[in-house]
């Protein structure tokens, strides 16, 4: 998605305060990042023009940001585990049924934005399976309606 002439215009009015037109390169990716979701490749170099600098300059600032993506995410990361020892207990089994479920594909979001359910390997609990892992909570030894519940819980 490319930056909007709305956004454009708050990123101007912004850049005229600073004394640097650098200065404005961080506070215009979170703009852009609360308004598009990411910051894509597009974004990315319409900043760089805005801010006089490289794509990739532009890219490096986001690679190293903690809160900004170069693709859309959802409000919630839920990973299930598929490491050895819960793919040897149906943590493969389980990830696709709940996939099927909540209607979100695997490395996909819902279409709320509220939940991106993906994989991870090994959450540190492997007599536990099947795993679920959201932001800092880990949930052990689920089952399908169990891992509804606590996803249709979250906002
Ligand atoms: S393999 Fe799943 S927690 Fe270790």
């Amino acid at each position: 998605m490319g930056i909007s002439d709305k956004l454009r215009k708050e990123i101007a009015a912004q850049n005229a305060e600073l004394p640097r037109l650098r200065s404005g390169l961080l506070p215009a990716l979170h703009r852009v990042h609360q308004a598009c979701g990411d910051i894509s490749e597009g974004a990315a170099s319409e900043l760089a023009e805005i801010f006089e600098m490289r794509p990739s300059e532009v890219l490096a600032v986001v690679e190293i940001s903690n809160v900004l993506n170069t693709r859309r995410r959802g409000r919630h990361q839920v990973k299930i585990c598929v490491g050895g020892a819960c793919l040897r207990d149906g943590a493969r089994e389980f990830l696709n049924a709940l996939s099927e479920r909540i209607g979100v594909l695997v490395d996909g979001i819902s279409e709320d934005g509220r939940i991106e359910l993906g994989e991870e390997v090994c959450l540190g609990a492997c007599s536990a399976a099947p795993l679920m892992w959201i932001g800092d909570e880990v949930h052990e030894g689920l089952d399908l309606d169990e891992a509804e519940r606590i996803l249709d819980a979250l906002d």
